[in-house]
């Protein structure tokens, strides 16, 4: 009787030092490969037209995609643009708009007065902006810095879904 709840007692005592082992070795295994695709790679875009580039935190990217989420998914959840397909948050369409659209800068300046895909002329009355924030109330919560993160998010989510960002798009 008293070797097996020796031997009892031994084998609980293993695992109770085991189970946090296999934790603690979990962690260290899955950790990178979990935090992989937010490695400081991923976290830098563009700032602007120029080359510059800038790399945010992951604290920031999480954050603008929660303003992005609010602010702009009604109409360009997963990076599409649901009334025109044609104009969608990926880094390809982004990069064609004249002037480019694909750095934190110029996205910030677009939310400030959107233009048309050709530049010429502004598209304020019809798309949220700092500019007609009268009739659209939202933008009245977001300042500068907000532009900032919601444009990290936007350059920062292709690279990390894919294709899923503003992919599938349809041609009309
Ligand atoms: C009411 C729907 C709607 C909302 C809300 C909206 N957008 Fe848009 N967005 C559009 C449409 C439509 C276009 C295409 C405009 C055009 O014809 O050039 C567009 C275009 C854009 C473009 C240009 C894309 C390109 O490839 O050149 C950017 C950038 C953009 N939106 C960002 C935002 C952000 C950021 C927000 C949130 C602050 C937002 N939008 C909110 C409808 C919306």
């Amino acid at each position: 009787m008293a070797p097996t709840l020796r031997s009892a007692v031994r084998a609980i005592a293993r695992s109770l030092l085991v189970v946090p082992l296999a934790m603690a070795l979990l962690v260290c295994f899955a950790g990178p490969a979990a935090a992989a695709r937010w490695d400081a790679a991923t976290l830098t875009v563009p700032a602007d037209p120029d080359g510059a580039s800038v790399t945010f935190s992951e604290k920031e990217i999480k954050t603008g995609r929660k303003i992005f989420n609010d602010s702009c998914g009604t109409c360009h959840a997963g990076g599409i643009t649901k009334t025109n397909q044609n104009v969608g948050l990926d880094p390809e369409t982004l990069a064609l708009a004249t002037p480019p659209r694909d750095s934190v800068a110029a996205l910030v300046d677009y939310l400030k007065d959107p233009k048309s895909y050709d530049g010429e002329y502004s598209i304020a009355d019809v798309h949220p902006s700092l500019r007609s924030s009268d009739i659209f109330v939202k933008m009245r919560d977001l300042d500068e810095d907000d532009l900032r993160l919601i444009a990290g998010y936007i350059l920062v989510a292709p690279k990390v879904q894919g294709i899923q960002w503003g992919g599938g798009k349809i041609y009309f």
